[in-house]
């Protein structure tokens, strides 16, 4: 059948996205398929239930993309997609509601506070620690996230997240290693593909340090002693599942140096797929070629 990558859209994660679906529709071309590019952002949705595709490689990030919306336009046209559906792209794009479904499951995910305004500063280094993390809860690729490193910088790292969203989250910031977990497949049956680590120049893993430069390095399998790779896969799982995730997603975490305890930041419904992106990563280090990873996915999509 024909199949329909959509692509670059209206989110701050247009550039990314349009770099994913090129990718993702050069692999199906690759092997035969039927495929083209379809960029919500240039044409309509009318246009897309027009024209009769079998099924939609969903090759956008963040908003209108994958964050629910989209996935239930796709639901009422009754076109075929790949990933997660309405109510777990919706969970996973809020960091706020993600972290609530893991702590309901008794999940480790660093402490937190929302912040509603510029008055819940006070107090709040007091509460997480410092240094600690502000970020608008809905953006993904890192996007007006800082680290707060002293009490001085907190306002302006609010108002910049407060500029992109509100409520604000603050996080505490764990120091350590940065992994993360791509998981394949639903429900009882979805599993994780190798643990990544990611090495980045400063420890910075920012939107520079993803997509534009190649000083970060990716280790997968991620470096760590058997038993611990074997328990941050089953974490990564069962956050995954936490969520009611479909099809495919990735687990970001931090694993802190001084306790050696795995934190879980957050699951990405529709993980990049850019040439620097990690999920194509993992499935190398489990034997699935970029082109088998699209072709698997595509063949899942379902309503
Ligand atoms: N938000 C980016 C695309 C990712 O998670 O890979
Ligand atoms: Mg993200």
């Amino acid at each position: 059948g024909r199949v329909v990558v959509l692509m670059g859209g209206h989110s701050s994660e247009r550039n990314v996205s349009l770099e994913s679906g090129r990718n993702v529709l050069e692999a199906l071309k690759s092997r035969g398929v039927d495929a083209e590019g379809f960029d919500p952002a240039e044409r309509s949705l009318g246009e897309l239930e027009a024209s009769k595709f079998d099924r939609a490689f969903i090759a956008l990030h963040g908003r209108y993309g994958e964050d629910g919306t989209l996935q239930g336009v796709l639901e009422m046209i009754g076109l075929p997609y790949t990933g997660s559906g309405v109510l777990a792209s919706a969970l996973a794009i809020d960091k706020i509601a993600t972290k609530q479904m893991w702590q309901a499951g008794r999940l480790p995910t660093p402490p937190w506070e929302v912040l509603l305004g510029p008055h819940q500063l006070v107090g709040l280094a007091e509460r997480l620690g410092l240094p600690l993390i502000i970020k608008p809860p809905h953006e993904g690729s890192t996007l007006g996230l800082t680290r707060v490193d002293s009490l001085d910088r907190l306002p302006a790292a609010y108002e910049r997240a407060a500029a992109i969203d509100a409520p604000v989250l603050a996080e505490r910031f764990i120091q350590g290693r940065e992994l993360t977990v791509a998981v394949l497949g639903n429900s009882a049956a979805a599993r994780a593909l190798p643990v990544v680590e990611i090495r980045a120049p400063g420890g910075n893993y920012d939107y520079r340090n993803k997509y534009f430069t190649d000083d970060t390095r990716y280790l997968c399998p991620a470096p760590l002693v058997p038993n611990l790779a074997a328990d941050i896969a089953t974490l990564a799982e069962a956050a995954y599942r936490a969520v009611g995730c479909e099809g495919w997603g990735r687990v970001d975490i931090m694993l802190d140096d001084a306790s050696q305890r795995a934190w879980l930041l957050e699951v990405n419904t529709s993980p990049g797929m850019t040439s620097h992106s990690l999920v194509p990563i993992a499935a190398r280090a489990a034997g699935i070629s970029y082109e088998d990873l699209v072709l698997g996915l595509t063949a899942q999509a379902s309503l």
